[in-house]
């Protein structure tokens, strides 16, 4: 049994007295997002009301599911936590190394041969650790997750963005970086900033060619790519209890593209049945049992506007299927105007390919109603204008539709079957074009349709629709045509294609022969980790050196940043992705993309221990300082930081030798990022001193030996003429985080407190 009964009956045992003390704490009816996290407080029961959107919270999640491109680093840093067992239920999901290129086999044997090294870590350890692994082609993380460990009134955190797809079955399921994968898995707190709630009412019923897809492209279209931000979206009403559980968690996953921090259901009988469906009737039986729990209060319901930020209304009878895009999943077209707007704007009519399946839409109601349209083109003769591919989303659904013939369906169509892998949702798709920057159409069920998303090539618009409807395009080849209205040529002159028809669960049940699932060792002590030495991808990290117990004299400025310095500018993605489980190696894109304000240039700053005029990269004045044993300062603008969690944005500098990160103001993630790894992160108390450093400055940091809580620390700057300038900074340390400086990183002082 891969999933763990026990753990959710405790969580669902303490819910109701943990939902009574915030009712308390809260004074007013609960929405179900309320309930849900104020059970998950790290601290138990409610002591006090939090303010959505305002007071940052301790969670304490139930479930860690992690992707084999983020979980590399975040698996390395937690071996450093010194811990024998992940401190939650996690899981490793090998999904997004795989390119598709010439099909599943193909591509998955070339995948085990490029990538073995990193299966090969992740595998052993997560085999150490007691964390579930997915080998490559079991699955899409959110589909497994979906159909083994997702359940309603849990809180979960995944290293990947479109985690809340298991919202669909009544999960908070939150995308995050690798770091805060780290913090469950060792035990800590995990903090949010307390939600916003969204509600969203359903009424009616979907019918025809409507999907739930259709939902989330009408929301998107409602609230835009920001819409959603800081917000969890929180679906009920009579039409939500008309939607199947994987529609429902279609909806959830795509809630990503409106910046939604999760989006979530209402558990219902459709969660049941699902819950039943896929061998996972204990837990159906749990969830039925404190119902009452996995939904807002009732007054809430009665009075929708009066409790949620923003009420969104949806009459699903009414609602029009869509195709959003090209290059922004909230460009929603209902399908009646959408050959208008292709007309218009000029977009490419010619549709080159139709891509079904992904994480976002592979259930088995998807297949069946996608299959029921591409069986048309065979039966009444018509020719198919597109290529067509289909990813299922885990091998438990592709199993199952192959044995219910559905694949062959796809096959006679002309379709080529991908890996259960992310593929081309992520841009792993070796395209066959004769030309890799043709302006040129094409559409997906998939989620994210961003320029170059999909091939890399800028010019390719990328819509985003239902299953059923992509299938139907594909056939046609023709972004004018509408399959609600008009005709295709067949055999025996035009036909229409008949509305799709699809099958919420295998009437037969699922099957599968291998899910691809390794079970870790029960005593994994014994365990090697495999790490080659002599890997470009992969090292394993050493601890880094605890303070020294004394001020911090003598640091050489290293860079001071001028202006935007996210964290792409800190550690930028692209073609560095490929490092991302080597720190050294990585560390050679550090701020290589800030501009130094001496010189206004990115990645060339002066270095006062280097022969000649001095200017060399980012990463060699860094790695010349370390090596002479001289730590150094980054000084940045306003908001520095911004932009993505991720973790080697403060691990870069970390390892490069950089001591104390002094700017005008932080974003928030990537201040407590570096705390984390035992730097000081400081603000100029005074944002003009920010003038005063000067480029030959050598820096002291000095109070650090009675470094407390709200106490100001003080920077000596020491200018080439011999001047020196006694500045004041400001920091947000706590005790705890005191202590992760002191012990040179948050895992350290795990590590001590494990060991003694
Ligand atoms: Fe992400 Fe893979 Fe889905 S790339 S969007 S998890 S298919």
């Amino acid at each position: 049994m891969a999933f763990d009964l026990e753990m959710i009956r405790a969580v669902y045992a303490d819910m109701g007295s943990r939902i009574e003390a915030a009712r308390a704490a809260v004074a007013r009816p609960l929405t179900l997002t309320e309930k849900i996290l104020y059970a998950h407080l790290y601290t138990g029961q409610a002591k006090q009301a939090y303010e959505r959107g305002v007071s940052y919270v301790d969670f304490a999640p139930d479930r860690v599911a992690m992707q084999d491109a983020t979980a590399q680093m975040a698996l390395l840093q937690f071996m450093q936590a010194g811990k024998a067992t992940a401190a939650v239920p996690s899981t490793v999901h090998c999904d997004h190394l795989i390119q598709a290129k010439d099909g599943a086999t193909a591509d998955l044997a070339e995948a085990n041969t490029e990538n073995k090294e990193v299966y090969d870590f992740l595998a052993s350890v997560s085999n150490k650790y007691g964390i579930g692994f997915w080998k490559p082609g079991a699955g899409i993380i959110h589909q497994v997750v979906l159909e083994n460990y997702a359940f309603p009134g849990g809180m979960m955190i995944g290293t990947d963005s479109h985690t809340p797809n298991a919202g669909g079955l009544g999960m908070i399921a939150i995308g995050v970086g690798g770091a805060d994968a780290v913090d469950v898995m060792a035990g800590m707190a995990w903090e949010l900033k307390f939600p916003k709630v969204i509600g969203v009412k359903l009424t009616g019923k979907l019918n025809g060619w409507t999907a739930p897809k259709d939902v989330i492209l009408k929301v998107a279209g409602i609230l835009t790519v920001k819409g959603g931000t800081g917000a969890i979206v929180e679906y009920f009403g009579e039409g939500a209890e008309n939607l199947s559980c994987t529609g429902k968690a279609t909806i959830c996953n795509m809630g990503a593209e409106i910046g939604a921090t999760t989006s979530v259901f209402t558990y219902d009988e459709k969660m049941a049945d699902y819950l039943r469906g896929t061998g996972r009737a204990e837990i159906a039986d749990a969830a039925s049992a404190i119902a009452a729990h996995l939904r807002a209060d009732d007054e809430v319901y009665a009075q929708p506007e009066r409790f949620y930020d923003q009420l969104i209304e949806i009459n699903l009878s009414e609602l029009e299927p869509h195709v959003n895009g090209p290059f922004t999943p909230d460009a929603a077209w209902p399908i009646s105007q959408f050959a208008d707007a292709v007309r218009e704007h000029g977009w490419p009519e010619k549709l080159e390919v139709g891509l079904i399946g992904s994480c976002t839409n592979s259930s088995y109601e998807d297949i069946t109603r996608a299959a029921s349209i591409a069986r048309q083109a065979v039966t009444k003769g018509l020719h198919v204008n597109a290529e067509f591919t289909v990813t299922p989303g885990s091998e438990l659904v592709r199993y199952t539709v192959a044995r219910d013939g559905l694949l062959d369906t796809f096959a006679e169509m002309g379709g080529v079957v991908l890996a259960n892998a992310c593929g081309p949702c992520i841009g792993q798709w070796a395209r066959h074009t004769d030309d890799p920057k043709r302006k040129n159409s094409i559409i997906t069920s998939f989620n994210r349709n961003f320029a170059k998303r999909n091939d890399g090539n800028p010019n390719t618009h990328a819509f985003v629709a239902s299953p059923e409807i992509v299938t139907a395009f594909a056939i046609a080849g023709d972004l004018t045509f509408n399959p609600l209205t008009d005709t295709l040529p067949g055999t025996n002159g035009p036909v229409k294609l008949d509305e799709p028809v699809g099958v919420e669960m295998p009437p037969r049940g699922f099957a599968v022969e291998d899910a691809g699932f390794q079970a870790p060792a029960i005593d994994g002590s014994g365990v090697q980790v495999i790490v080659s030495p002599s890997s470009d991808r992969l090292q394993l990290l050493e601890p880094f050196k605890p303070w020294e117990g004394t001020d911090l004299k003598g640091l050489r400025l290293l860079i001071k940043a001028q202006g935007k310095c996210t964290t792409d500018h800190i550690s930028m993605a692209g073609p560095w992705l490929k490092y991302r489980g080597h720190l050294d190696n990585i560390s050679n894109n550090m701020l290589i993309g800030a501009t130094n304000a001496f010189n206004g240039e990115a990645n060339s700053v002066r270095n006062f221990a280097v022969q000649g005029d001095g200017y060399v990269t980012v990463p060699q004045s860094a790695r010349s300082y370390k090596s002479m044993s001289i730590g150094t300062v980054v000084v940045g603008d306003e908001n520095y930081g911004e932009g993505s969690s991720r973790e080697h944005a403060a691990m870069e500098p970390r390892h490069l030798g950089v001591r104390a990160v002094i700017v005008k103001s932080f974003a928030r993630i990537h201040e407590t990022n570096l705390k984390k790894q035992g730097m000081l992160a400081l603000t100029f108390a005074n944002k003009a001193d920010y003038d005063l450093v000067e480029e030959a400055d050598t820096i002291d940091i000095l109070g650090l030996t009675s470094f407390t809580p709200g106490q100001p620390l003080q920077a000596r700057l020491h200018h080439a003429d011999g001047d020196t300038d006694l500045i004041t900074l400001n920091h947000t340390y706590n005790e705890g985080q005191i202590e992760w400086f002191k012990a040179g990183s948050a895992l350290n002082l795990i590590r001590m407190m494990e060991h003694g």
